[in-house]
């Protein structure tokens, strides 16, 4: 049968996750397999209109999963580009009787091919690594490149999430939006918890939130708006 779709370029992978990881292929896409959904993952993924959040960096899905169960009206979709933590994530999401989501076992420096201009209500990036040392830092996420990235993928007026516990980090990010007119800094905090104790970056604690916090380290946060014409 002929395919509506052009043919994706091919990813292999020595790691045996990446083939256990079809056991999900009903909600779990693995590389460029979400591809066929962009620009329209509310109409032929979810089948239905509601809000659509990325998640970037799902790790172990302590705050994707509660925050399915607490609102099955939005279209979720988390993400994390390690194989094993993702096939842990995607047994625990089987078990949800929400059906709010997909996974992402995927790179987020991708996220522009896996999804439409403006089609994403909000992303939500918590906890990314740092990469201390002066020589790994051109392996952050968070750079010039893929605020565009992500620019691209907000509708206009929506919302980019952050927490960071790295300060070095907070620094840099901060100075790439300063920089940038991508976004409007709706918030911004080096202790969001003391700054902002009702703001929604204040309400949940991820995984490795928690560790952080128990360590009396504060939480760095911005909230982002997307200004498109
Ligand atoms: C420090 S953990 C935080 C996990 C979770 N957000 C939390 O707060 O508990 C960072 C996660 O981001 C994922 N990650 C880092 N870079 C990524 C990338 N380029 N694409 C997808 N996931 C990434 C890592 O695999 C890891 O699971």
């Amino acid at each position: 049968m002929e395919s509506n779709h052009p043919p994706l370029p091919y990813f292999t992978h020595d790691n045996p996750y990446h083939e256990k990881l079809k056991t999900f292929e009903n909600f779990v896409l693995r590389d460029n397999e979400g591809e066929n959904y962009k620009g329209k993952w509310n109409q032929e993924a979810f089948k239905r209109q509601a809000p659509l959040i990325l998640e970037i960096g799902s790790g172990y899905g302590h705050f994707m999963r509660d925050y399915c169960s607490k609102n099955p009206s939005v279209n979720f979709v988390g993400m994390d580009y390690k194989f094993k933590r993702s096939f842990n994530l995607a047994k625990k999401l089987s078990t949800l009787q929400e059906e709010n989501f997909f996974y992402l076992r995927a790179n987020a420096t991708r996220v522009d091919c896996l999804f439409g201009e403006s089609e994403i209500d909000k992303v939500l990036y918590f906890f990314p690594d740092p990469w201390p040392k002066n020589k790994h830092k051109k392996k952050r996420l968070f750079q010039e490149e893929f605020l565009k990235k992500v620019h691209k993928v907000l509708k206009p007026n929506g919302k980019f999430f952050i927490k960071t516990d790295h300060e070095e980090y907070a620094e840099w990010m901060k100075g790439i939006l300063m920089e940038s007119s991508l976004f409007e800094i709706e918030m911004m905090s080096f202790d969001i918890r003391s700054d902002f104790p009702d703001h929604f970056l204040s309400s949940f604690k991820t995984k490795f939130e928690r560790i952080f916090l128990e360590k009396g380290i504060p939480i760095k946060g911005f909230e982002l708006t997307c200004l498109k014409d």
